[in-house]
């Protein structure tokens, strides 16, 4: 191995605390890595990550159910991420997608603007009740957000919100490159739990229809194209994950990224309409999502290395989108950037269903918080990263209004 290949350690805390000068040298010196071990292909390049996201030769980010039983084994976890839309190729996928795809259209979650805004400022009022004036934004408010409206689309019940972060967080191996056999073991326990939760509440729908999108799921079933038992549990649980972890690491990222650049910040204090643009430019520049994989279905090559069918292959947005070759002064978090072609919603089939509603609801709720807190600020100096390479999110984000 030369340096530069021990430089990217997933598992270093030092690299993924800042892992982008290591991937700047990964870009110049060895843009694609060989792991024959994994195996795995990994790429640093936006050209290359932007390729392997649209390429029809490669599908299903989680891999055959070979690859995902050598990852995940046969248990819960494996049943619950490899029924779901993201473990399916077309046609099947396209099947599964469409049955939910409707409630998530730019048409449908720009009509939820006033819902998500009313969400935002009543979070907000609860955690300022009394006077307070010190939070954890990352955990009281960003949390809160995305969960209360996805699973409002849904019709969760607020209850279940607490107990499915944790469970979701348990089941961070479904989408880990390479998860640890602990990580598995728990992910198992989790997707147990997440999916009985989940089925009991489908069960409740098909007894007593509500005015939700898991009861038009259910009266779907009967339907052609709609989902099986299986799926239905699957995909909703992917839809209450999805929906709310990374768009909670956004928002979270976004404040922060701001607050570490006053300037920027000064930006949206000036016009409060300059938050969609930060919210854009913290999608290139601190992605929630590091990296996205892909299933080799047919022989590709990348950098002059053939790539197998069965392989994985990994594009490292959070690379993808500082490359110099695309991004003029990427190490620079702008808010004025127009439209960076970040890669951290993925590409083609499987390109991410919540894109609208997560822009919409980070946008309004950045928005929000500069607006009625002019003095926010940091409340602590040392803020910490999580310890998953993966997802890209605060611990905390201590504040001070
Ligand atoms: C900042 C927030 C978000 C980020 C960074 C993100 C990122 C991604 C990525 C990278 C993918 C895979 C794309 C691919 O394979 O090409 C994906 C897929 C998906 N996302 Fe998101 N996502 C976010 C928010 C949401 C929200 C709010 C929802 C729904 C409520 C959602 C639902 C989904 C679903 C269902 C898929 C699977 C799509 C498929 O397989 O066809 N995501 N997302």
């Amino acid at each position: 191995m030369t340096d530069v290949a021990t430089a990217f350690n997933i598992f270093d805390p030092v690299f993924k605390a800042n892992p982008y000068p290591a991937y700047c040298r990964l870009r110049a010196e060895l843009p694609v890595i060989i792991d024959q071990h994994a195996p795995i292909c990994w790429l640093f390049r936006h050209a290359d990550c932007e390729e392997a996201l649209r390429d029809p030769r490669l599908g299903s980010p989680l891999g055959s159910p070979e690859v995902l039983a050598r990852k995940l084994g046969e248990g819960p976890a494996a049943c619950y991420i490899g029924t779901s839309m993201l473990a399916r190729n077309p046609p099947q996928h396209t099947r599964q997608r469409r049955a939910v795809s409707k409630a998530f259209t730019a048409k449908a979650v720009e009509a939820m603007r006033e819902q998500v805004m009313a969400k935002v400022n009543g979070l907000l009022d609860e955690v300022t009740a009394g006077g307070r004036k010190e939070f954890d934004l990352a955990n009281e408010v960003a949390y809160r957000i995305p969960i209360s409206v996805v699973c409002g689309m849904l019709g969760v019940p607020t209850e279940h919100h607490d107990r499915f972060r944790s469970l979701i967080e348990e089941n961070a191996a479904v989408v880990e490159p390479m998860p640890t056999p602990e990580q598995v073991v728990m992910a198992d326990k989790a997707s147990g739990e997440l999916m009985d939760i989940v089925a009991g509440l489908a069960a409740e729908r098909r007894v007593e229809p509500r005015d939700d999108l898991l009861s038009v799921l259910v009266a779907q079933q009967g339907e052609e194209g709609g989902l099986t038992d299986q799926e239905l549990v699957a995909d909703v649980s992917l839809l209450i994950a999805a929906g709310f972890c990374s768009t909670m690491q956004l928002i979270g990222n976004t404040i922060y990224t701001l607050l570490r650049h006053p300037d920027q910040l000064d930006l949206v204090r000036a016009d409060p309409a300059a938050a969609a643009g930060a919210v854009e430019e913290t999608l290139r520049y601190e992605p929630p999502v590091m990296s996205w994989p892909r299933s080799v279905l047919e022989p590709v090559s990348f950098g002059g290395h053939d790539v197998p069918v069965g392989w994985m292959v990994i594009a490292v947005i959070g690379s993808a989108n500082r490359d110099e070759t695309v991004f003029d002064r990427p190490d620079e978090f702008d808010i004025t950037r127009p439209s960076p072609r970040h890669l951290t919603f993925g590409g083609a089939v499987h390109y991410c269903l919540g894109a609208p509603l997560a822009r919409i609801e980070a946008e309004l709720a950045v928005r929000t918080i500069v607006t009625r807190f002019p003095d926010l600020r940091l409340a602590a100096d040392d803020i910490e990263w999580l310890d998953n390479f993966n997802v890209r999110g605060l611990k905390e984000l201590p504040v001070a209004v």
